[in-house]
């Protein structure tokens, strides 16, 4: 790190894969408050299209000796899950701070050693998704109104994340990427898809137990070929340009991969503060019907309701109308939609919305220079890894599975 005059930090990521490319690369380029030193990937294609469009000045193939011999204070973690708990180590105990995109890890004995290893060394962590946190202001904003009452006593709540419609009428199952989300190591869509136990905690609080139900329901998938990610780079010119995303649902299947991990998880949560829900994980196969929504959270309380979706970020309906900072026509506090930040295509980005990727490096090197704790930090990472590890826990035993871990919020 530079002194106090330069106030930079100097980043490295490992992992020149989609994510990276898409959302992380071409934000941290443009910071003033980060030195992009270097990028390491097992396929040099990668490292070098990350010097060339994001202007990282070293490259690395092999992660130990990016960690041993690049001079960073920084670290970004962005390759496949099976990968996140030695790198994450490998980085602490060099000192370094962290960015660990999901999951954390899929087993919880490894989330407690990151946890503690993150401890003793004093670094700073972020644990993605930051998306829904309180690190977003809507998200701040509604999780006040319920600790202030707007809901009454939570009684219920479902939610269903079967991946998300803004990609076009049928995502399907991920269009590339086994590593990342078929194999064993994966933890597949389980533990892909932390933003449903985050929505859930960051507006009711912690979770107290859970009681799940887990299976593969479709075992065979094609996806398109790892290469055609290294094609894509290749004619990329333009960092903003970079979203694999924008074209790979159009390019061709062909690579056959078989569904290791759980891909249909039905889980139920009991919260802290009172209210059980349920919640499924998994990914739609065909189509939905327009207008019929995909499962957004709702929230019921004995004085009132919170839905988010259905055209708008939330929406809270309350027999106590002083709470709520305004109150519509219909009735309703309606947050308006912001559109999806993350694609080019599947809607066009809203300017002015929530993008966790940005969020979340700027909040990262914000801590590192202010010497603040993450608002996402390692606590809140484990909490939210043991609700989805707790869920195929209690499948595989058939009882409820017990918290032992908590988070303040
Ligand atoms: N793609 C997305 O839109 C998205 C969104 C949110 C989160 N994520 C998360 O980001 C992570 C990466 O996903 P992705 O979509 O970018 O996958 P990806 O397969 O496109 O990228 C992963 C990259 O890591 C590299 N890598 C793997 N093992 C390595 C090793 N041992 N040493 C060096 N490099 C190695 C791969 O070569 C690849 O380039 C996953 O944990 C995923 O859950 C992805």
């Amino acid at each position: 790190m530079t002194g106090s005059g330069g106030r930079q930090v100097k980043v490295g990521i490992v992992g020149c894969g989609v994510v990276a490319t898409a959302y992380y690369l071409p934000y941290l380029m443009r910071m003033e408050t980060v030195d992009l030193v270097a990028v390491c990937d097992r396929f040099e294609t990668r490292t070098q299209a990350c010097m060339r469009l994001f202007g990282a000045k070293e490259q690395y193939l092999d992660y130990d000796e990016m960690i041993d011999h690049a001079d960073i204070d920084a670290v970004f973690i962005l390759t496949a899950p099976g990968t996140h708990v030695p790198f994450t180590l490998k980085a602490v105990e060099a000192g370094k701070h962290v960015l660990i995109q999901k999951p954390l890890a899929t087993e919880m004995q490894d989330a407690r050693l990151i946890a503690e290893a993150i401890r003793t060394a004093g670094v700073k962590a972020i644990v993605e998704p930051s998306s829904s946190t309180l690190l977003d202001p809507d998200f701040a904003l509604l999780r006040e109104l319920v600790k202030k009452g707007v809901l009454g006593d939570v009684l219920w709540f479902s939610l269903a994340w079967t991946g998300p419609t803004t990609y076009g009428p049928a995502l399907g199952s991920n269009p590339y990427g086994q590593d990342a989300f078929y194999t064993k190591e994966s933890g597949g869509f389980l533990f892909d898809l932390p933003y449903a136990p985050t929505q859930i905690v960051s507006l009711l609080g912690p979770c107290k137990s859970v009681f799940a139900h887990a299976s593969i329901g479709v075992t065979d998938h094609t996806i398109v070929p790892e290469e055609a990610y290294d094609q894509f780079l290749a004619g990329v010119t333009d960092p903003d340009g970079a979203n694999y995303w924008d074209v790979v649902l159009d390019l061709p299947r062909s690579k056959h991969v078989r569904m290791e991990a759980v891909d249909n998880v039905y889980s139920m949560y009991e919260m802290v503060e009172g209210g059980v829900g349920t919640c499924h994980v998994g990914r739609i196969y065909h189509p939905i019907l327009p207008g019929t929504g995909g499962g957004a959270l709702q929230i019921f309380g004995t004085d009132g309701n919170l839905l988010l979706g259905a055209g708008y970020t939330a929406s809270i309906i309350t027999s106590h109308k002083h709470l709520l900072p305004r109150v519509e026509a219909d009735g309703w506090f309606h947050i308006p939609a912001r559109g999806d930040h993350n694609r080019a295509k599947w809607p066009q980005p809203t300017p002015g919305a929530f993008n966790y990727y940005h969020e979340s490096s700027q909040h990262l090197i914000d801590c590192i220079l202010e010497d603040r704790e993450p608002i996402v930090n390692v606590d809140w990472g484990l909490h939210i890894t043991e609700m989805m590890a707790g869920a195929l826990e209690s499948a595989r035993s058939g009882e409820r599975y017990d918290m032992t871990t908590t988070v303040e919020i």
